[in-house]
């Protein structure tokens, strides 16, 4: 049998975690070949209820399933981590402010990246989807430095998948007939869900792009903004939706982007498109051979940059506050 792939999946005991754990198992996320190996990372009060999702694991009898183990302690938990799947962030609270927010998930990322570089295995992959993901993938990977900083990456996935399926409904086309279409930015509500570049049933994207009103009213603001539609339709944030999206995302970094297309994610900014170097911004992505690429060369009119200016503005304030917290 092939050697198992450790995963790190923290939060585990979260929705997100429930939703993710069993598709990883089943094999959706890094193949039909390969068997995992699961670390569930979790605070102490959920470890208990860590236990129950690792025994329902037990009984589904994944065959890729090679074993759960359960930390809360991240120098255990990322002990020989491949990919690790830091799902798990203090939420906002009543009137907590974002200095706050930023300090309180400072605690816990800062602490994990430091222990991803010291015990995690030399092809380890992370993928930050605890918000806010950007930020918290900056201070992680500032906390690692012997790590590439092109091993840490935010997911934005999320945000991709719906834009596909909000471009497919308003071209009434099915939504594997949308392509290259773009997540700019930071994974908040001034990301910038980018069509220009995008095929839609065939035609290029500028074409339902044309519809100014529907694009700036409708399309960009549902897309930026379908997080906070969820939890008002389901009375709690996305969770299979966000899992899915952390499957799709690994696995096409893993295993690479079709030809032909490509998708977004968040990635250390090396300055590609006037992203300042070191920020953590979603881009135009393909993956091959277990790296991504930044895809080069497209033209960005000015419509779209003020909006991509717009979101980096935001990641440099952020970054600035962790900064001056000392958390970076
Ligand atoms: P949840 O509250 O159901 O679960 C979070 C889990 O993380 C809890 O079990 C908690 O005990 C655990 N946790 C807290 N601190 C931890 C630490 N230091 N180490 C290990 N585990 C820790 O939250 P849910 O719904 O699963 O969401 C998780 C995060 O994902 C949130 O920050 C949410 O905002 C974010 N999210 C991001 C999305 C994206 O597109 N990037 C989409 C949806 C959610």
């Amino acid at each position: 049998m092939t050697t198992p792939v450790n995963v790190t999946v923290t939060g585990a005991a979260g929705q997100i975690g429930y939703a993710l754990l069993f598709r990883i198992a089943s094999g959706a996320m890094l193949g039909p070949d390969t068997p995992v190996r699961l670390r569930l990372l979790e605070i102490p009060q959920a470890v208990k209820a860590a236990e129950g999702t690792a025994m329902e694991l037990d009984d589904c009898a994944f065959p890729l399933l090679d074993g759960v183990d359960i930390h809360d302690d991240p120098a255990r938990g990322f002990e020989g981590t491949n990919v690790a799947l830091l799902v798990g962030a203090r939420p906002r609270g009543p009137g907590m402010e974002r200095a706050d927010l930023l300090e309180a998930n400072g605690g816990i990322f800062g602490p994990q990246g430091r222990a991803i570089n010291d015990h995690a295995a030399d092809d380890v992959r992370v993928l930050v989807v605890g918000n806010p993901a950007n930020t918290n993938a900056l201070i992680a990977a500032s906390h690692a430095p012997d790590v590439g900083k092109d091993r840490f990456t935010a997911m934005t996935r999320l945000d991709h998948n719906r834009a596909l399926s909000q471009a497919a409904a308003r071209a009434g086309v099915p939504v594997s007939q949308v392509k290259r279409l773009t997540i700019w930015g930071n994974h908040s509500a001034s990301q910038y869900p980018d069509l220009f570049h995008a095929e839609v049933g065939g035609r290029p994207g500028a074409a339902l792009a044309v519809d100014r009103a529907w694009l700036t009213e409708d399309f960009v603001p549902t897309v930026a903004k379908r997080g906070a539609a969820i939890i008002d339709a389901r009375g709690a944030s996305s969770a299979a939706s966000a899992a899915n999206a952390a499957i799709d995302h690994v696995r096409d970094w893993v295993l690479g982007t079709p030809e032909g297309d490509w998708t977004s994610a968040g990635l250390w900014s090396t300055g590609a498109y006037g992203v300042p170097e070191g920020l953590v911004s979603s881009f135009p992505v393909t993956s091959s051979g277990g790296a991504w690429d930044v895809v080069d060369g497209l033209e960005v009119d000015d419509f779209s940059r003020a909006r991509i200016d717009a979101s980096v503005a935001e990641l440099v304030e952020e970054r600035e506050a962790v900064r001056a917290l000392g958390l970076i």
